[in-house]
């Protein structure tokens, strides 16, 4: 049986969840697929860099009837009885909301430490005093910090290069306490680079992909940091969201309380990435002229390398990501562009 098929089945008998950031990129995603396979769904978001739109999104894919099965609290979890009324009732937490991007923490550690580690430690008592059956939450590459091996494996971590990198690692200091001091069940994903649609492709701290594919559809520049030879394992969004499930509908005892990396196991260069995003925006037909992006100086906080070894998920949990990068990439690639081109049609 396909890791889909074993999932659906799983997903037959219907339970309660709680995403948190619920109106971002992840969430939005997670949020989707459960109300799809006919799951109840509490989303929590304070709309801090996560849309209504994108809500609203999902309301259309998924129809009225699935939707029905979905209660939004707009809440914050740096308030704690946001975090209690919105997870009163879950089976499962999936929680994602966070403020992410590393120059983001760089500028603001103070704004980051609050909503990745005060708001982390809220929805953990919360999740705990309810009684949820398992606490899955984002955890981040980032956490591999300094260290040079390549590929990750998850025991071997370095000193964090940023006030974000920080926050995450103590997102997996307190899971382990919750799980050894309090017998509340934890998994965390150390997601790397995900990317796909409804990914925010505008700001200051908008990651590689959307900022990328955005300011290509509209004719603008790109600007790549350092020489290009950075390299990621970028992950598509529903790699990401099929290791969520996976990792909250568990059974062996061997699986719960650990961290995996969740990605796909390659490596992408951003010069290759840049040729990538170009190529599939051609065979759109979009005229990307002369694609001359302009290097600048390599970002603070950024780590050189990074690719998953992403056996451990796949031993324990049965993860095998059903897109590569490229695959992925195509995906993403056609959406933005969708979504350019009905933009287009409402603003002539
Ligand atoms: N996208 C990636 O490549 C990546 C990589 C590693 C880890 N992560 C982690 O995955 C999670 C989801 O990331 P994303 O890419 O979907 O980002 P996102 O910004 O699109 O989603 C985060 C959501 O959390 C909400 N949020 C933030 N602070 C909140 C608060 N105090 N109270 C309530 N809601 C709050 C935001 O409004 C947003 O909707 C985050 O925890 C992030 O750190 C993401």
């Amino acid at each position: 049986m396909s890791t889909e098929d074993a999932l659906a089945a799983q997903l037959q008998h219907q339970r309660t969840w709680l995403v948190t950031g619920a109106a971002g990129f992840i969430g939005s995603h997670l949020i989707e697929t459960l109300l799809a396979h006919g799951q109840k769904v509490v989303g929590l978001d304070n709309f801090s860099t996560g849309h209504r739109s994108n809500l609203d999104q999902v309301r259309r894919c998924v129809g009225e009837s699935a939707w029905s099965n979905f209660r939004f609290v707009e809440g914050d979890i740096r308030a704690m009885d946001d975090c209690r009324r919105a997870v009163a009732g879950c089976d499962f937490v999936l929680h994602q909301a966070a403020l992410g991007s590393v120059p983001r923490s760089l500028e603001d550690p103070l704004c980051t430490h609050q909503s990745n580690v005060d708001g982390f430690l809220h929805m953990l008592v919360a999740a705990r005093d309810a009684g949820v059956q398992r606490f899955v939450y984002a955890a981040s590459s980032s956490t591999y910090g300094d260290h040079p091996a390549l590929p990750k494996v998850e025991a071997q971590i370095g000193k964090p290069l940023s006030p974000y990198a920080v926050t995450k690692y103590v997102n997996e200091l307190y899971a382990e306490v919750f799980a050894r001091s309090y017998g509340q069940d934890c998994i965390g994903l150390r997601y790397f680079n995900v990317f796909g649609p409804r990914q925010d492709p505008f700001g200051a701290y908008a990651a590689v992909i959307p900022r990328w594919i955005e300011q290509l559809l509209r004719g603008e520049a790109c600007a790549i940091n350092g020489d290009g030879e950075t390299s990621r394992d970028f992950c598509y969004v529903d790699n990401a969201v099929q290791a969520n499930l996976l990792a909250a509908l568990a059974t062996d005892s061997a699986a719960a309380n650990q961290v995996y990396n969740v990605a796909v196991g390659g490596r992408t260069t951003l010069n290759e990435l840049f040729a990538l995003i170009c190529a599939n925006l051609q065979a759109l037909g979009v005229a990307v002229a002369e694609p001359a992006p302009h290097y600048r100086e390599f970002r603070e906080g950024d780590v050189r390398h990074s690719q998953a070894d992403i056996s451990k998920a796949r031993d324990l949990l049965g993860y095998a990501p059903a897109y590569t990068a490229a695959q992925g990439l195509q995906a993403t690639v056609r959406w933005f562009w969708q979504q350019h081109s009905q933009q287009k049609v409402v603003n002539q």
